[in-house]
């Protein structure tokens, strides 16, 4: 290495505020795609001394305590459901801060069993609510979605009314009840059941079936999408709404950087999705304050006390998918390549469920 290159500062560690109590922390979801980048930030790199991964599915939890990069002391593994209020209560005690991101996410299938949408959720929020509440926990984070924003689907609507019940959860908090605050984000690049390691899938039969190559998404990368949420956790005032300004593209730029020389099959926008997607609503535009790489929208409620940091954005303000500037087919390539999702054999990592777009 030469001097100059050692010279270099290195990157800032995104590191954990003081934590309440011993500072532990649960993450809902933990043996998900977004639950397992959770855990690698908060084990190896912001150095928690104790995290819990809590989920259902046991072979999950099983895969998850194979990986060496999971086998560490600090690391809990603990099965249950965020329907069910008494394992929450057992799994939230001793922790300080709650990263929750345990739901059911597929459109179509919300659509098929809105019930079940609604009993994960919403029901599922409402026991996060209450169970921090007994156990005395200090922040609750949790993942929300632009489906979230004006829903036009089942998911969508659940995670609205997920949004809801955080944020007047924290307004009943008062000073010393937990602070609740959301990161609303895009499409997570590679997650679980996703477009993209669905096209990397079918790339292999050299055709692509694409809704509609018009529509447009927002992605965002692992790196970005955990230092939206290290914004969240350093900066967040309570009953906040965090969305990190992200890039979006249209699908049929996704499927050119894909798989190039594929057909492309179109078969239409399913039930309940949209052809664009919006970070914000008109109706929120009042309550954005911009910053240079996220926004926060602060709480509706007049009993907060709304930050005057930032800057206010103008009434018709809206952050959507097909507005501003689109990636292009290089630009699409290289954030795929930053992820590392270009080559063949990453499809090995993710499950092929039904696709969520
Ligand atoms: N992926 C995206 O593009 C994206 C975009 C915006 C927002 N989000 C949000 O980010 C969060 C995580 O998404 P993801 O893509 O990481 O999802 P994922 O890979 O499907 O993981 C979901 C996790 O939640 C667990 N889970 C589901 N139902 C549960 C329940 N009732 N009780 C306990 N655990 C449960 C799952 O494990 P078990 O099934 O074993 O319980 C799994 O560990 C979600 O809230 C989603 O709405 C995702």
């Amino acid at each position: 290495m030469s001097a100059a290159a050692d010279s270099t500062p290195a990157a800032p560690r995104r590191g954990l505020p003081p934590l309440a109590g011993d500072g532990a922390i649960l993450v809902t979801g933990g043996t998900g795609t977004t639950g397992r980048l959770l855990l690698s930030w908060l084990l190896d790199e912001a150095q928690a001394t104790r995290v819990i991964a809590f989920s259902r599915d046991e072979q999950k939890h099983y895969d998850l305590l194979q990986d060496p990069n999971f086998q560490q002391p600090a690391l809990y593994s603990m099965v249950g459901d965020i329907r069910d209020p008494r394992r929450l209560r057992e799994a939230m005690e001793g922790v300080s801060l709650v990263l929750h991101t345990a739901a059911m996410k597929h459109v179509p299938i919300a659509e098929a069993h809105p019930s079940e949408a609604i009993r994960t959720n919403v029901e599922g929020t409402e026991n996060i609510i209450r169970a921090a509440r007994d156990a005395g926990v200090a922040r609750v984070i949790a993942h929300s979605t632009d489906k979230a924003v004006e829903p036009g689907c089942v998911y969508g609507a659940t995670k609205l009314a997920m949004e809801k019940l955080l944020v007047a959860a924290d307004f009943d908090s008062g000073a010393d009840g937990p602070r609740f605050d959301i990161l609303r984000h895009g499409n997570l690049i590679g997650s679980r059941g996703s477009v993209i390691p669905m096209f990397l899938e079918q790339k292999k039969s050299g055709r692509l079936k694409v809704t509609d190559p018009e529509m447009t998404r927002f992605w965002i990368g692992h790196d970005s999408l955990i230092s939206a949420v290290h914004q969240v956790l350093i900066d967040g005032r309570g009953g906040e709404i965090f969305v990190p300004k992200s890039p979006s593209a249209r699908l049929g730029t996704l499927a050119r950087a894909i798989a190039p020389e594929a057909v492309i099959e179109v078969i239409g926008v399913r039930p309940g999705e949209k052809m664009h997607e919006s970070l914000t609503s008109r109706e929120e535009s009042n309550r954005i304050r911009q910053f240079e790489s996220h926004l926060v929208i602060t709480p509706p409620s007049t009993g907060h006390q709304r930050r005057q940091d930032g800057s206010p954005v103008g009434p018709e303000f809206r952050l959507q998918s097909h507005h501003g500037p689109l990636l292009d087919l290089p630009a699409m390539k290289a954030l795929l390549k930053s992820e590392n999702l270009t080559s063949g054999h990453q499809t090995a990592r993710f499950d092929i469920q039904s696709t969520n777009l």
